[in-house]
């Protein structure tokens, strides 16, 4: 049964943090990040998590979390960018609630996300392999429920896509 809950995916630089605080806010509801999630409870940040036990341990704590997150109804979830891409992973995230992709211009994506740094998926990719990771993610990514391109517009006014859509998909009340 789905839960209600917004689930937000897409590529590092997508603008989930931002816009799914913003969305939360508007609408009334807790928000959460997967990624917080996973730091609090390993007690150690992302690229430390990267460093010493590997990405592959970093994915186990990934779905980890999509098991805890069932418990959760009526919320505004962040997921990072690479939840949804393995096998499986997006019908659980469907599960949760309404999913909604924040896509965007790959280049524009990358350089938001290098501004904010801490990603280790990015460290040491050349353009061309960032560009090559983001379109083996897309297969995953397209299974969500809604698509907001995010190109060129400000996180106020995705969030204001993201609204119309969800209305529109009768997710949350007009
Ligand atoms: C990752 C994205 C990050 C974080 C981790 C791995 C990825 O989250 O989960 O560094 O594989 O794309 P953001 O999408 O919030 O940057």
């Amino acid at each position: 049964m789905r839960r209600g809950n917004i689930v937000l995916v897409g590529f590092m630089g997508a603008g989930k943090s931002v816009c799914g605080r913003l969305l939360a806010r508007r609408l009334g509801r807790c928000f959460i990040e997967t990624d917080d999630l996973i730091v609090s409870g390993e007690g150690r940040s992302i690229p430390e998590i990267f460093r010493e036990a590997g990405e592959a341990r970093f994915r186990e704590l990934e779905a980890e979390t999509i098991e805890s997150l069932k418990l959760k109804s009526g919320e505004v979830i962040a997921t990072g960018g690479g939840m949804p891409c393995r096998e499986g992973r997006m019908e659980l995230l469907r599960e949760l609630g309404t999913v909604v992709w924040l896509d965007g211009d790959v280049r524009e994506l990358h350089a938001r996300a290098s501004r904010i740094g801490n990603r280790p998926m990015l460290e040491g990719r050349s353009m061309a392999e960032v560009e090559e990771l983001y379109r083996s993610r897309q297969p995953y990514y397209r299974r969500a429920d809604i698509t907001v391109d995010t190109t060129g517009i400000g996180a106020d006014q995705v969030v204001a896509r993201i609204l119309v859509a969800l209305r529109k998909a009768h997710a949350v009340r007009a």
